[in-house]
């Protein structure tokens, strides 16, 4: 496709972006109001950063919505958090569908009530067949939580006799993780201002461009991320190769 003068060349966006939404807490305390009334100013900055990435046609974005560690934060916000979660998919799922969105979730269901489990599973069943932003949330989830699962069904099929242990390999352990069928993101934004992976994609992150922005998650707009990909446009990513080596290849 012919690129104008001026505009951007969207083939060389990334194809997967995952983001760690952080600082609802902190933007509510600034506004002098509990920590909790960050989060539904949150869910409004999800919006916002689902929209442009349809809209600039991204393939994915992954949004950490809840750790496996939150589960440890005081118990109010935690009912809180499962009481907008609900909430948000009730009120926005008909929209990401009719806008060809298609919704998975990764982490683990079990500990979410009956209820949350029930409309997760419908939400990505309307939605499996969408062709557009394939938007993908973290609920639940923790990286190392997701290897040791991988690795515990792998065991299973050594086991079974089905493989043996020098077969394994790093497609095999990919393959076995959350949504093996996605890119690995190219990526990686974090806002709040801390610099940490806070037990997200760890596997999925090795090559992942990082973007920290101290701005906080209710404030990021679609500015800030045109601002992270414009950045991650000038990276030159090497994959271990000298820089040499990739300029003579993209030529
Ligand atoms: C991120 O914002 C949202 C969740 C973890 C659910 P925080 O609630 O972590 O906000 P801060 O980091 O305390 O400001
Ligand atoms: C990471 O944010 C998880 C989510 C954004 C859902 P946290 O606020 O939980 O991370 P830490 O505790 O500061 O590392
Ligand atoms: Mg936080």
């Amino acid at each position: 496709m012919q690129v104008e003068p001026g505009e951007k060349d969207k083939s060389l966006y990334p194809k997967h972006i995952a983001i760690i939404m952080d600082g609802n807490g902190r933007w509510a305390q600034q506004r002098h109001l509990p920590r909790i009334m960050g989060h539904p100013s949150g869910v409004k900055a999800v919006k916002r950063v689902v929209r442009f990435c349809a809209e600039q046609e991204i393939q994915v974005l992954t949004l950490f919505a809840f750790s496996s560690e939150n589960w440890r934060r005081p118990k109010e916000e935690v009912s809180k958090l499962m009481g907008l979660f609900m909430l948000t998919m009730q009120k926005e799922v008909k929209s990401l569908n009719n806008n060809n969105i298609r919704l998975r979730f990764i982490g683990e269901r079990a500990n979410f009530s009956e209820k949350i489990q029930q409309k997760m599973a419908k939400s990505e069943q309307l939605t499996e067949n969408n062709t557009g932003l394939t938007l993908v949330i973290a609920a639940n989830y923790g990286g190392h939580r997701d290897i040791t699962l991988a690795l515990r069904s792998i065991a299973e099929q050594v086991k079974a006799g089905i493989i043996e242990p020098d077969e394994i390999d790093e497609t095999m352990i990919a393959d076995a993780l959350s949504v093996p069928d996605l890119p690995d993101p190219d990526l990686f934004i974090r806002s709040g201002g801390e610099k940490r992976i806070s037990n997200f994609l760890l596997w999925q992150l090795a090559y992942t461009e990082f973007y920290f922005t101290p701005e906080l998650w209710p404030d990021f707009k679609a500015e800030t991320m045109q601002a992270a990909i414009d950045d991650f446009l000038t990276r030159e990513r090497r994959f271990g190769r000298t820089s040499e080596q990739v300029q003579s290849m993209s030529n």
